[in-house]
């Protein structure tokens, strides 16, 4: 076999063999073949796709390319959640600690940032200390003593994704439905939890910029977790514009934790109550959904959830008092300035991408594989959709620490913003469910 033969199959719409799927994984993982000879294979799948067969190969092949991470040996019931992505989506900090607090484990491998999408582990390694690469007895531990530990995809979890991932990342080859799809299957299924929610994200922040597509895919992520007998529930949720109103890494830790103080903005709120109540109904904690969001609000507001993430920042050596005094634990860049309106009228829309790509520009997301990235960084959203506001009223404020990257920022950030002269009609952040 050899992959100029399988590139050129791909380019010309050809359906690949398991064999081929297989030559290709294995051999991007071991090293023999190049970052240049998979970039034109990815870019070749990017425009003619896998179908849902080749599709569910390569799921297995990238899930089998590494370790199986069994939690056998945590008692109880052990749902996962995963987000296909977006900008300001900081959920995870929010709803692991929720659902742990109501009795599930949540044992979490999340992912850093991609393209103009933030990333959990980024986020949670602006917490001073905090530890993000456990090995497997410090994370089974950690789920056991605290139903709660969030760590970087380890060496051995699925690794294909991992290589795979981080090329996609760099070369424009994320946004493709077969590509999401085993990606993000491929990680759970490495993992023995019992059930997922998966939050797929459609519009202008997220890879799936219309309707049609997300469902495509959350429809294709229910499928292929069903055949593997994991119950998996995919939401449709909102990302036309940024998530709560905070963007960057420090700022949206900063976010979390108010919202786990019970006061963190609607959207955001709403989408973590959801998403909990539906992996605490899979896990089978309650039967009803509407008693399930009743709880999950609860935590919320009795500081049962604060707790959990303050033991889960314990454990995993990060400074606790980032509960009490988010603000002086955290660093945020010093130089603030503000984006004021250039119209009147009503926020219409905040195109996310560009929030997002603002923060890449300002130093908190990646533009090259492994660049590090400054966690001070980032906008604050004043103005949401439905809001009205005036020429010149401050709609966002940015964080940079280099003071030359203002100006595209607020460019950025500026040409986001689409304002109208009538009221939009309320969009809801949960737009359907497919289980
Ligand atoms: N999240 C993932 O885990 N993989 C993707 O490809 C996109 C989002």
């Amino acid at each position: 076999m050899n992959m100029l033969e399988i590139i050129r199959k791909k380019r010309d719409g050809l359906k690949l063999t398991e064999e081929e799927l297989k030559y290709v994984v294995e051999g991007y993982v071991k090293g023999e073949i190049p970052d240049y000879q998979m970039s034109a294979f990815l870019m070749a799948v990017f425009f003619k796709h896998l179908d849902e067969d080749e599709t569910y190969t390569l799921t297995e092949i990238m899930a089998r390319s590494g370790d199986y991470l069994d939690l056998s040996d945590i008692p109880g019931k052990k749902v996962d959640k995963h987000s296909t992505g977006g900008v300001g989506d900081k959920t995870t900090l929010v709803v692991g600690p929720m659902v742990a607090a109501l009795g599930l484990n949540f044992a979490k491998l999340s992912g850093r940032a991609l393209g103009h999408s933030g990333g959990t582990i980024d986020k949670l390694e602006s917490i001073p200390g905090f530890r993000t690469s456990l090995d497997r007895e410090e994370f089974v531990e950690g789920v056991k003593k605290v139903g709660v530990v969030i760590s970087g995809q380890t060496g051995n979890i699925a690794p294909a994704d991992k290589k795979i991932y981080a090329l996609r990342d760099v070369t424009a080859t994320v946004d493709e439905i077969s590509l999401i799809a085993s990606s993000i299957m491929s990680k759970k299924l490495a993992i023995g939890s019992d059930a997922m929610v998966i939050d797929v994200k459609v519009g202008s922040g997220a890879f799936m910029k219309n309707m049609e597509d997300a469902r495509k895919l959350a429809n294709l992520l229910v499928k292929i977790g069903k055949m593997h007998g994991r119950k998996t529930v995919a939401l449709l949720t909102d990302m036309d514009q940024p998530l709560g109103r905070m963007v960057g890494n420090a700022l949206e830790v900063l976010e979390a934790v108010e919202t786990l103080q019970g006061h963190g903005p609607e959207d955001f709120e709403t989408l973590c109550v959801e998403i909990a109540a539906n992996m605490l109904v899979l896990g089978e904690v309650y039967s009803k959904l509407e008693r399930a969001r009743m709880e999950a609000r609860k935590v919320l507001k009795d500081g049962r959830a604060l707790e959990k993430f303050k033991q889960m920042v314990e454990y995993q050596s990060g400074n606790p008092r980032v509960v009490d005094d988010p603000e002086n634990v955290l660093t945020f860049a010093s130089n603030i300035v503000d984006v004021r309106a250039q119209d009147e009228g009503f926020v219409h829309h905040i195109n996310a991408e560009k929030v997002g790509m603002a923060v890449v520009m300002l130093g908190g997301g990646r533009t090259k594989k492994d660049e590090r990235i400054d966690h001070s960084v980032g906008v604050e959203i004043l103005k949401k959709r439905g809001d009205k506001v005036k020429k010149g009223d401050v709609i966002a404020r940015i964080y940079a620490s280099d003071f030359q990257k203002i100006q595209k920022a607020r460019e950025l950030v500026e040409e986001a913003y689409h304002f109208t002269s009538t009221e939009p009609a309320k969009v809801p952040i949960i737009h359907g469910v497919i289980a």
